[in-house]
């Protein structure tokens, strides 16, 4: 087999979704030279020759719990102008061919199945799809809804869990772009640190918390002690829906505090809330309010308004951790990858800031460069 003719999966958890669909169709868009890559970071200088799969040799499929066929998701968006007017019907033969790579999500109300059931049945359809379609390997990327923490008395594990411990035994890279449990539950410990499979997570770092990662070291180093840090999020789509239950809603909170108590050494005083405002579709504001002391003691605010397309900043980076961690796995690289720190909030180590994650990225470029 050539090296042009080496393909790559990528299977979404949640392939039905914003995220996952922007990507599918971002990839497909992209791929037939209808938009460059923009915001794709591996597709900059520092990046070449490093090995990645091209983004031309990825193939998607995925699990999902909704089974509205992917074209529609694309129109919804489109029409939501998160996909450019007309790109749906221009990809439609290639979502269409995604589509029918969407096996049913789980466990639906009503399940009788047990975990280890629903692993071996999540694990089978992956592996189906690799051995189908011919892929040298398929990484598996959770961008489905985000759920509640699990309890310390739940005796099952939770969905993200499951299908994380399936990708481990489908001999999968795995990403937990979400903020749920995934890899971390302590029920799977033994099972990754066995793996030999490289990893990464948790929660992808897009647009509140990227600025938060550039702003706190900036406190940090001008020796201005931060004394309140508050922010407020308006959005809609089938994430603000999610993030409307409280649960699910502190699963998120915790990472976006996490990178300011990371960075500044301490959580300062100030809470973050998100509102689920369904008019704005995909469309995210994000508000900070910054108090801090200065010399002598004056006391200063800075505010920012961050507005952005949530799945038009997610979907590049999804790509990116797909194409990344597939040549990790190429290269041999196993375990948690605290290179890719600067794809998440709540990375697997690292340093914290932004320029020091991009730093450590740009080493772990050169490392796949020179394992070729
Ligand atoms: N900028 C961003 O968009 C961003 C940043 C960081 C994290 N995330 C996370 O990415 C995830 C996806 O965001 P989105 O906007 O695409 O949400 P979405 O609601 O549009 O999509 C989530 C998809 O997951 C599916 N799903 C739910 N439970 C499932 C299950 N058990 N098995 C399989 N599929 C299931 C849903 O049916 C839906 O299609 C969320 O957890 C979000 O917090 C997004």
């Amino acid at each position: 087999m050539t090296a042009h003719a080496v393909r790559t999966g990528v299977w979404f958890i949640g392939a039905r979704g914003s995220v996952a669909t922007t990507a599918t169709a971002g990839a497909a868009a992209i791929a037939a030279g209808l938009h460059p890559p923009t915001g794709m970071v591996t597709e900059t200088p520092p990046f070449t020759g490093a090995g990645l799969p091209p983004v031309t040799s990825l193939v998607f499929g995925g699990h999902d719990t909704l089974d509205c066929p992917l074209p529609k998701r694309a129109e919804a968006l489109a029409a939501g102008g998160v996909l450019p007017y007309g790109l749906p019907s221009a990809l439609e033969a290639e979502l269409t061919v995604v589509d029918a790579e969407i096996r049913p999500g789980g466990p639906l109300p009503g399940d009788t199945r047990g975990d280890e059931e629903l692993i071996a049945a999540f694990a089978a359809d992956i592996e189906d799809f690799t051995r189908r379609n011919g892929l040298a390997r398929t990484v598996v990327i959770n961008v489905a809804s985000t759920e509640p923490a699990p309890g310390e008395a739940d005796s099952r594990l939770p969905a993200s869990s499951l299908y994380a411990a399936a990708a481990l035994r489908a001999g999968c890279p795995y990403a937990n772009f979400t903020p749920s449990t995934g890899l971390r539950s302590p029920h799977l410990h033994d099972a990754v640190a066995s793996c030999a499979l490289p990893h990464a997570g948790r929660d992808g770092k897009t647009g509140q918390t990227l600025l938060r990662s550039v702003l706190a070291p900036m406190f940090v180093q001008r020796a201005l002690p931060v004394r309140a840090w508050s922010g407020t999020n308006l959005l809609g789509g089938g994430d603000g829906a999610a993030l409307a239950d409280p649960a699910a809603a502190a699963a998120k909170n915790a990472g976006k505090e996490r990178v300011l108590a990371d960075t500044l050494g301490a959580a300062p005083e100030g809470e973050v809330h998100i509102d689920d405002v369904p008019a704005m579709g995909d469309w995210k504001t994000a508000w900070d309010h910054i108090a801090f002391d200065g010399f002598l003691g004056s006391r200063m605010i800075l505010q920012t308004i961050w507005q952005g397309c949530d799945s038009a900043l997610a979907a590049p980076l999804v790509l990116d951790l797909a194409r990344l961690l597939a040549r990790s796995h190429e290269a041999g690289l196993t375990g948690p990858r605290p290179e890719l720190g600067f794809y998440f909030k709540d990375p697997d180590g690292g340093p914290a800031a932004l320029p020091e994650q991009y730093a450590a990225l740009l080493a772990f470029a050169d490392r796949l460069r020179a394992a070729r």
